[in-house]
């Protein structure tokens, strides 16, 4: 039997600063009940002083690696989903892999938006199957705060801060991931775009006062194709494996909208404790939902060896996948 990828480790990290939707009811014209009922949020975390997106990511991962019992030394690759870096050059995984003293670790970020939790532990997996000896760290880690319109009413009480990290190893054992499947659709990028602060845009003032350094939403739009490819991506991966949906132990989806979790529950006929939900803690907090979430379930002793976990993602680009792995 091939070696395959299993998580020993997981951590989070939020900033302490709590926004309630009380507060941003102050700055924009919004209310409690709006954001509760249209997203499911309550509240989110916000980075204050100096907090960066490499501080949030080496925490999460200080913990992650010490519930593995890893040592930074002996991490082989350290991958960072984020699309808010500190900065586009050296990747906040140089700058994780520097801070956490993991001197022997090639390091990369990528840059898949939500999903990127997904495609980072699928990269993990595909080098942990030739090697199982190789030991990969996976964090998602965002400061969105920096990078919404605090003027926007329809994008700022939508997203947080924060990060999650797992750490992979190859065991015989029949644990592990199962599958991955990645998707994206160019196409409809326009649809949830940052435009400027790349190369394409000048770094010019017109270009800032239309607002094109921060994320720019169809809400309702972006919706429907989440939907369609969560739920479309669910069914791939249970297909792959030969699941039904009551083998499903645990659900772990992208934290975008409370009601396309409840859609997502609703189609899949799972039960309340089948489908994991801390949007209403959070906000959206994209490439970092998923390993958060996970940490979460983890540290609350609710995930037991074997279980049949699902996880699917959706987010800019677009981009989707799903990910099935026995615990
Ligand atoms: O992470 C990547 C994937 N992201 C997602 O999947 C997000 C997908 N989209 C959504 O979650 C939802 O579309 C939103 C939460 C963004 C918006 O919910 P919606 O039910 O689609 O609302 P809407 O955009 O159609 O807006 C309805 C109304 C509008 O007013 P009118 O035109 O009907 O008069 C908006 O202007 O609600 C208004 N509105 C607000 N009102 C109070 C929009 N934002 C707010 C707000 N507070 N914050």
């Amino acid at each position: 039997m091939p070696s395959k990828a299993i998580i020993i480790g997981t951590g989070s990290h939020l900033p302490a600063r709590i926004v309630t939707n009380q507060e941003l009811e102050k700055i924009v014209e919004t209310s409690d009940e709006w954001i509760k009922t249209r997203s499911g949020i309550s509240e989110r975390h916000i980075v204050s002083g100096d907090e960066t997106n490499s501080f949030l990511a080496v925490n999460a991962a200080k913990k992650a690696l010490e519930m593995a019992g890893v040592a930074p030394g002996e991490l082989d690759l350290v991958i960072v989903a984020t699309l808010t870096p500190d900065m586009p050059m050296p990747s906040t995984a140089c700058l994780v892999q520097k801070e956490l003293g993991a001197l022997k670790a090639g390091a990369m970020d990528i840059s898949v938006t939500c999903s990127g939790f997904i495609y980072g532990l699928s990269i993990a997996d595909k080098f942990i199957r030739d090697n199982r000896k190789m030991k990969i760290l996976v964090i998602g880690s965002e400061v969105l705060s920096k990078r919404v319109d605090w003027q926007d009413r329809t994008t700022c009480v939508l997203f947080g801060d924060g990060a999650g990290a797992a750490v992979l190893t190859g065991t015989m054992e029949d644990r592990g991931i199962l599958s991955t499947h990645l998707h994206a659709d160019g196409t409809l990028w326009e649809l949830l775009s940052l435009q400027a602060l790349g190369t394409a845009l000048p770094l010019e003032p017109d270009i800032f006062a239309q607002g094109l350094q921060y994320i720019k939403m169809q809400g309702k739009e972006v919706f429907k194709h989440a939907v369609r490819a969560l739920e479309s991506s669910a069914w791939e991966a249970m297909k792959a494996n030969s699941w039904q949906t009551d083998d499903i132990d645990m659900l772990f989806s992208h934290q975008a909208n409370i009601r396309i979790l409840e859609f997502l529950q609703e189609r899949l006929r799972l039960p309340d404790d089948k489908v994991f939900i801390n949007i209403h803690k959070y906000g959206n907090t994209s490439a970092a939902s998923i390993p958060i979430a996970l940490d979460e379930a983890n540290r609350q002793g609710i995930l037991h060896p074997g279980m049949k976990l699902l996880f699917v993602a959706f987010g800019g680009g677009f981009t989707w996948g799903s990910l099935a792995m026995r615990w």
